[in-house]
């Protein structure tokens, strides 16, 4: 039996549809990446993978890693420059200081709040943590897993610069997303 947001409900979510996502990079990350420099790229949490694709369009070295293996499978037929890595990100750690953008767009699950600062640590100094998620409602299957990104900019030790922590329109019309975006101090 599953629990929320376990692998085996992401198998059985991404087993249960030819594509479950649109194939569309998400709104909140082609907004805040347009003005950076392109460099290395890691998508956590990347699913069918159009944000790590786009990322790599636009010239991004992109790491992308995700538990699902019918995620990672469907992502790979993509035929993108991109280096797939099926692990648990509850275990899974980055190289530290490795990459100039880490992006976890919509990976709710539980603990998040030690996953983030461990992805952090893959920031290289300068280098840009980007989380989207679902701004918390009753509608949610599990609202308890949607983080405001205030509380998850509270996550951040004083190495980070706090860009932007609010909610913004997303890809969604009936619910806006959380984003916060911050910078690793040099
Ligand atoms: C809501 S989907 C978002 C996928 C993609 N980022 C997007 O925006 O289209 C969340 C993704 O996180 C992955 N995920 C959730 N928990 C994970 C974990 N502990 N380790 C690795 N991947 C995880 C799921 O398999 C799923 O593909």
């Amino acid at each position: 039996m599953s629990t929320p947001f376990d692998r085996q409900f992401w198998e059985d979510r991404y087993a249960s549809a030819h594509a479950v996502w649109s194939g569309e990079p998400n709104p909140n990350l082609v907004a805040e990446v347009a003005g950076l420099e392109p460099g290395d790229a890691l998508d956590a949490g990347a699913g069918e993978g159009a944000d790590a694709v786009w990322l790599a369009g636009k010239g991004w070295r992109v790491k992308a890693v995700d538990f699902s293996a019918t995620a990672l499978e469907r992502a790979a037929t993509r035929g993108s420059d991109v280096d797939w890595e099926r692990a648990d990100l509850t275990e899974w750690s980055p190289e530290p200081a490795s990459y100039d953008l880490v992006s976890a767009q919509y990976l709710h699950l539980p603990g998040l709040a030690e996953v983030l600062p461990r992805l952090g640590a893959g920031v290289r100094p300068g280098g840009i943590l980007l989380v989207v998620g679902h701004e918390r409602s009753d509608a949610h299957p599990f609202p308890e897993l949607c983080y405001p990104a205030k509380e998850m900019a509270g996550w951040l030790d004083d190495g980070w610069e706090i860009l932007i922590s609010e909610p913004r329109p997303g890809r969604e019309s009936t619910r806006r997303d959380e984003v916060l975006k911050a910078r690793r101090r040099a």
